[in-house]
């Protein structure tokens, strides 16, 4: 078991990663004194495949507990979701005090974390995440948001959970391509933060795409230790530190957008895909050695996730990322390679070379 903590002054919180850790979350939860009432917060796939355990693991925690279930997809990040979340969590409350636990993915994770911000203007929470991409990403940080039909999470809040418990046993029933999802993102951190970790992934990529514990240990150790780093840096995104946890990301964002938000174009696939951009970019202007961004390349394929941008068209996607919130004010900014381990960041890109280095990576 390992634990972690993200150091942010009143606001600061632990975080426990384990095969097993879930039997902590009874003792931790009378110690956070968190008030007499929680309310589990889940969907129904994670509450039939998970639920039993989480019940077992706060039974004795002298709370009320109940599980309320929200429907299992991105929809439920809706204005509409959380208010009815937020009407059901006045009926339990009475004025006993009442504490949320965000128990699922990202999509449950952002969705509690928000209205515990706005509920009463602020109720603890805690996060136990059961995606990898939730484990290493979306936990931690206190980003939260819900969507809105133009656009994702652009209703949102800074709110830190008071403890983000990470039971990697909850993995065990994740479909492949929910691995590879993560493992995007996990490229990501050690591309911009950790040669070692990369190094790690090189060689250990069968063993965690068949989910080893140990090596899964480390990895979400590792991530959750860089991404703490940056948020206790920069805990409100104000700083320009955290952009570099978007690195990969700004034609990530246009290729999904491109493509509608349809099945071809998930994040974690979009984000392999805008990190090999981004790479691109770093050789052409000279920044990254080729042999470094042909690794990555190596690397992405074996993940199992895409080295090739098809069945878009180019203006398409230099229309969506015109519209990214990072080209606001007619600039460009790119988080770029410089080596595996470091970045830099990046204004006024040249369209030129930005269309290049899309095109370079447009085929079959
Ligand atoms: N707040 C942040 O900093 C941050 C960062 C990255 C992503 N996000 C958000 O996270 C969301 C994506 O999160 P996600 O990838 O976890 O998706 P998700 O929450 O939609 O979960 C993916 C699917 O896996 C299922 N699932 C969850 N746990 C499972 C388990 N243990 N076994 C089997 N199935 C399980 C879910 O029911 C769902 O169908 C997006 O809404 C994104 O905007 C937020
Ligand atoms: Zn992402």
């Amino acid at each position: 078991m390992k634990k972690l903590k993200v150091n942010l002054g009143e606001r600061s919180y632990s975080i426990i990663i384990g095969k097993g850790c879930l039997t902590k979350l009874k003792g931790i939860v009378k110690k956070l004194k968190l008030g007499k009432v929680i309310a589990v917060v889940t969907n129904p796939t994670i509450n039939r495949l998970h639920g039993a355990l989480m019940q077992k693991a706060l039974r004795g925690s002298a709370a009320e507990v109940h599980f309320v279930e929200v429907p299992d997809s991105e929809e439920s990040k809706s204005a509409q979701v959380c208010i009815s979340l937020i009407e059901r969590f006045a009926e339990l409350d009475r004025g006993k005090g009442l504490s949320l636990i965000a128990f699922g993915g990202g999509v449950i994770g952002d969705l509690t974390g928000f209205c515990a911000s706005v509920y009463r203007r602020g109720i603890p929470y805690i996060q136990v995440p059961t995606t990898l991409l939730a484990q290493v990403d979306s936990s931690i940080g206190g980003k939260t948001a819900i969507d809105l039909a133009s656009a994702k999470n652009l209703i949102g809040s800074f709110y830190q959970p008071r403890l983000v418990l990470s039971e990697l046993r909850f993995l065990s029933s994740l479909p492949e391509a929910q691995i590879k999802e993560a493992l995007a993102e996990i490229i990501k951190y050690a591309i911009i933060a950790d040669s070692r970790l990369f190094q790690f992934l090189e060689k250990n990529l069968e063993a965690i795409l068949a989910l080893e514990q140990k090596k899964i240990e480390y990895i979400v150790e590792t991530c959750c230790r860089i991404k703490a780093n940056v948020v206790e840096q920069d805990e409100t995104d104000k700083k320009d530190k955290r952009i570099i946890l978007n690195f990969g990301h700004t034609t990530a964002h246009a290729l999904e957008a491109a493509a509608g938000y349809g099945e071809d174009y998930t994040h974690g696939y979009s984000v392999a895909l805008g990190i090999l951009v981004a790479c691109e970019i770093a050789r052409e202007l000279k920044l990254i050695h080729g042999k470094a961004a042909e690794r990555i390349e190596a690397l992405i394929a074996r993940a199992g996730l895409p080295t090739k941008i098809s069945q878009l068209k180019l203006e398409d996607i230099l229309k969506a990322q015109a519209h990214d919130k990072k080209f606001i004010g007619g600039k460009n900014r790119f988080v770029l390679p410089l080596a595996i381990g470091k970045t830099v960041v990046r204004e006024n890109v040249s369209k030129t070379t930005i269309v290049k280095a899309i095109k370079s990576k447009m085929g079959r």
